[in-house]
């Protein structure tokens, strides 16, 4: 569904806000401006709470990395059906408003996560995040809450700007083209704990290691925009479950995941 233009000026984003997302590709806004919660304490108690979460069994998804020998936690997904302030916070109106002033579009959550970069935590090399996710979403769009500050050194996400404009060649095993890359001017996306970033699936960008003693973690939101699978979220952690299993992952429900 298409949205006319004259409705987009919605609660936290103006017409400049979404002339700046539409020719740069990514937008960033403050609590103060995006209003997704109430305080930046409140979202750092739900993180620190899910930061508990053990490894139960058929539920919510932990994965791990291996940093200089130690296991430490890289990512939680599936998160929302666990933990009510986390759910209203991705699917409440908020987030739908900003991104249907945005993309002029109605979306349907896709993805919901916890990017832990620990001290130490591994950065990546420029690609799109759209590879990884085009079997199930085409076009999908990302709001990113820093949790805490994203800076150079603990690995803040680079943008090249208005590169989701481009077609960037991609290589059979998912990386962009190194004959693109050259001379593409990479920009740090700087956050203060609380802010959010908006991006879409054919954003380039790369990431830092984190090289600092502190945490630099973000919660994720992905949407895409097939109203007509309002289960596809569903779907997709079926597969995932099989294709790319969690710590926590389980016989069981992998099995019946392949049933689906
Ligand atoms: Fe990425």
């Amino acid at each position: 569904m298409t949205i006319d233009a004259s409705s987009r000026c919605g609660v936290g984003v103006c017409n400049d806000n979404v002339q700046f997302y539409q020719d740069n590709g990514y937008l960033r806004l403050p609590l103060q401006a995006h209003g997704m919660c109430q305080s930046l304490a409140e979202l750092q108690q739900w993180v620190a709470d899910i930061f508990q979460w053990g490894l139960d069994k058929g539920k919510w998804r932990h994965y791990y990395e291996s940093i200089n020998d130690k296991h430490i936690l890289w990512d939680t997904e599936k998160l929302i059906e666990y933990h009510p302030p986390m759910q209203e916070l991705l699917t409440g109106d908020r987030p739908f408003s900003l991104l249907r002033a945005l993309t002029g579009r109605e979306m349907v959550l896709f993805k919901d996560e916890i990017a832990w970069k620990m001290p130490g935590g591994k950065g990546a090399v420029p690609h799109l995040d759209r590879p990884a996710y085009s079997l199930f979403a085409p076009e999908f769009v990302e709001i990113m809450i820093a949790v805490d500050a994203h800076t150079v050194q603990n690995g803040c996400l680079e943008f090249v700007p208005r590169s989701h404009k481009e077609a960037v060649p991609i290589s059979a095993d998912g990386r962009i083209e190194p004959a693109w890359l050259e001379g593409k001017e990479f920009v740090p996306m700087l956050l203060d704990a609380g802010d959010i970033l908006i991006f879409n699936e054919s954003m380039v960008h790369r990431l830092a290691p984190n090289g600092t003693d502190q945490r630099r973690a973000a919660v994720f939101g992905t949407y895409h925009f097939d109203v007509s699978q309002p289960d596809l979220r569903d779907r997709f952690y079926a597969h995932r479950l099989i294709y790319s299993p969690p710590e926590n992952a389980w016989v069981e429900e992998a099995v019946s995941a392949t049933q689906m």
